[in-house]
């Protein structure tokens, strides 16, 4: 994830009323909720469900009010169908919240299309794993990691070894709690989300035909960096996937080589291209470890090679971000630094 500023002091700085915005690889939607502060349109896409999902939230216009009535329809009016019941859900979450999340999954796997059950299913994501808090709790999990889900095995050696219960936390207080810092103030400007591969040729189209896109602000997967979906199992099981870890990786650009990896880029920026307007702008934030055989200069460069985008600047990215987030992940399992880059190219 690259923090807010990042394309929200571009779209301050230099975009104009009425400019529209593009991220292929949308993450959890920086770029559309930074498009969205400064009142510009915008599309995300992202091929990943969780990643559509946080996206999604992040466009939705609601009120807590409305969120906390939904949240308490769910609860009070259907019973869960199928719930988990390895020893690692056990020891993940108390039972009564593990009911609850649930009865949430089905619901949302029914139907997801209200601004107040796409800002719930926002929240419950946010909020399914993560550390004890001191104070009021802020998940709904035992002792987690806030940003990646845990291997089964590892997870439950470490809460058995240490006596660690899972509590029964309350769990609509979570979701006020967060429902207010988040839907406090809503924008009536919004943008759209999709769920699709950005190598695919329509994967960017605008949602209107007519539309083309001013700003392309975005951060694809580092190189080397093929963990998303792992990582992120949990939060894919609550959105529908399977209750244990998936390794498939589907729909994820390839890592097989640095080659194969700047190819891939290359037909995500050639879609861009297609649907944007004659003098929009992009900007890259790129990275990964400085290795002889992967720099990430050289990879973003060939990527950009041939894609109808000619590189203006080349910026080392603040030191605000330097060894953090995706470097953080990275860091999990090397410790080589890691160098990010912003990239900015104009349309040719
Ligand atoms: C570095 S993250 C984006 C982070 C984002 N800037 C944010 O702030 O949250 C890269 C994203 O690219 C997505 N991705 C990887 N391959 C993709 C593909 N072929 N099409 C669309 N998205 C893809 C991953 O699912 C991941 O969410």
């Amino acid at each position: 994830m690259f923090p807010l500023d990042f394309p929200l002091n571009i779209l301050k700085r230099r975009a104009q009323v009425g400019d529209v915005v593009l991220d292929p690889f949308c993450g959890r939607g920086t770029t559309n909720f930074a498009a969205r502060l400064v009142g510009l349109r915008s599309l995300g896409v992202d091929s990943s469900p969780v990643a559509a999902a946080i996206t999604a939230a992040k466009l939705a216009t609601t009120t807590v009010d409305d969120i906390l009535a939904e949240a308490r329809r769910i609860l009070t009016e259907r019973e869960a169908r199928q719930i988990p019941a390895s020893e690692f859900w056990q020891w993940a979450f108390h039972p009564t919240v593990l009911d609850a999340l649930c009865r949430f999954r089905e619901a949302f796997l029914e139907d997801c299309t209200t601004d107040a059950r796409i800002a719930l299913r926002g929240i419950i994501l946010g909020a399914l794993h993560g550390p004890k808090q001191k104070t009021l709790p802020s998940y709904f999990s035992n002792q987690c990691p806030r940003t990646y889900a845990p291997k089964p095995a590892y997870a439950t050696r470490f809460w058995q070894e240490r006596r660690l219960l899972p509590e029964a936390v309350d769990i609509l207080a979570v979701i006020e709690r967060r429902a207010k810092r988040y839907y406090g103030i809503s924008s009536n400007v919004t943008g759209a989300v999709r769920l699709a591969d950005s190598r695919e040729p329509t994967a960017l189209q605008p949602e209107t035909p007519e539309v083309r896109f001013d700003w392309v602000i975005t951060s694809p997967p580092y190189y080397g960096m093929r963990t998303y979906i792992p990582d992120q199992w949990l939060r894919n099981w609550f959105v529908g996937g399977p209750d244990a870890v998936d390794y498939t990786n589907r729909n994820q650009v390839v890592h097989s080589s640095p080659e194969d990896f700047a190819a891939d880029l290359r037909q995500v920026w050639r879609n861009a291209k297609n649907v944007c307007a004659e003098d929009a702008k992009m900007v890259i934030r790129f990275g990964g470890i400085t290795d002889r055989r992967a720099d990430p200069l050289s990879i973003i460069k060939d990527s950009l090679r041939e894609s109808g985008w000619r590189i203006q600047t080349i910026k080392e990215a603040g030191s605000a971000t330097m060894g953090k987030r995706q470097a953080d992940a990275f860091l999990r399992y090397k410790t080589t630094p890691m160098t990010e880059y912003d990239v900015w190219a104009r349309r040719q």
